[in-house]
């Protein structure tokens, strides 16, 4: 079909490459078919209240490089239950979706690119059923999603925490420490997996695998008996213990949203090894350091593909559909059979063969 005016916008929270997926639906979408494109600001906030930008080759110069979303992103706004505060500060929540079908109409969009996660492709689904033409756009640094190899942001928050564990390396030999790593990845152990393998971790312990304590304390009283009586563990955010509960802050900090947030457990870990070996134990949280700032080449080339083959996918009318990397293709995935999905680590998955095999604890079985 011949594009006129399309639509975007970035929805969850944020990751690193989202604006190099911004420049590439833009310059796409302008030079091989010379359609207009309208940002949506706010990710489905901009659709509800019909915030917008231009968005054109120009507006979308030199921000390849710059983490973050030049359109700006929220978790909270669900258009089919928009929750806000009312003047008591109650939440109230609110069915919206009809607001958001009028605005794409009054904005006589073709299509919308909706490029988020898990939650954020759910949403682009639902308006796809209800009659908008919808291409998806795999992002998230939890690298959670079925049906792509890899998410945008992924590789970047890897490297981020790689570099955290080659410098938590130097100063843990030095001071014959047990240094902890704790990352985000929420219910999947991706990051952890990935970066704890590129940063040589002795241990790493991810929510697919409830971790056994005795089985963590023996791993570190053995590099006590050899010569390098220190210890890297990597933890992700959503490890628990062996019957335990994952730790969380509770919803404080996102009432709005209702989300749990987690955190937690690589202090909680540190005080369950503190009791039990004589080093001092000590703890990182890097947070959202991960999400931010400059995207990886791999990242920035990712971003790119798939903004442009999400143009070409629209152009050819393939709608209702996610653009996803299956090495070394960018293909079409339906959204139906991915929406709303979380992809967590398979406890038997090659990367953690290759992690005992190369003598790291996962906090399972004999060392
Ligand atoms: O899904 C991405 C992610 O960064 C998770 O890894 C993490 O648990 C969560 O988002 C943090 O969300 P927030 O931006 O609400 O703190």
């Amino acid at each position: 079909m011949a594009l006129k005016r399309v639509g975007i916008l970035t929805g969850g929270g944020d990751c690193s490459g989202l604006n190099a997926v911004i420049r590439a639906v833009t310059r796409t979408a302008v030079i091989q078919y010379g359609a207009e494109v309208v940002g949506l600001e706010d990710g489905f906030d901009g659709l509800v209240f019909n915030r917008t930008m231009a968005l054109t080759t120009g507006s979308t110069k030199d921000i390849l490089t710059l983490g973050g979303t030049i359109l700006g992103t929220t978790n909270k706004g669900n258009p089919f239950a928009y929750r806000e505060f009312d003047d008591k500060g109650e939440i109230v929540v609110r069915d919206l979706s009809a607001q958001a079908m009028e605005t794409f109409r009054s904005l006589e969009l073709d299509c919308l690119f909706v490029v988020g996660g898990e939650g954020t492709l759910e949403l682009g689904y639902k308006f796809q059923q209800m009659g908008m033409p919808v291409v998806g756009i795999p992002k998230t640094i939890d690298n959670d999603l079925f049906g792509t190899d890899y998410t945008f942001g992924f590789q970047t928050a890897v490297q981020v925490a790689c570099d955290a564990m080659d410098r938590l390396h130097t100063t843990g030999r030095s001071h014959d420490r047990v240094m902890i790593l704790e990352v985000m990845g929420r219910n999947a152990g991706w990051i952890a997996l990935e970066a704890g393998l590129a940063g040589g971790a002795h241990i790493i312990l991810i929510p697919e695998i409830p971790y056994n304590l005795d089985n963590v304390v023996t791993k570190i009283r053995h590099r006590i008996r050899g010569k390098s009586p220190f210890s890297i563990i990597m933890v992700a955010e959503g490890a628990r213990e062996e019957g335990g509960e994952r730790i969380t802050q509770g919803t404080a900090g996102t009432r709005l949203q209702g989300v749990e947030q987690l955190g937690g457990i690589g202090f909680h870990l540190a005080n369950q090894i503190r009791e039990r070996i004589p080093l001092e134990v000590r703890t990182t949280v890097l947070g959202h350091i991960q999400r931010g700032g400059s995207p990886t080449a791999f990242d920035r080339v990712l971003g790119t593909r798939l903004g442009a083959a999400a143009v070409d996918a629209a152009a050819r009318g393939d709608f209702g559909t996610m653009v996803a990397l299956k090495t070394p293709d960018i293909v079409l995935v339906p959204l139906s059979e991915l929406a709303g999905l979380c992809r967590t680590v398979p406890v038997d998955h090659q990367l953690l063969r290759a992690a005992e095999a190369t003598g790291v604890n996962l906090g399972r079985g004999a060392m």
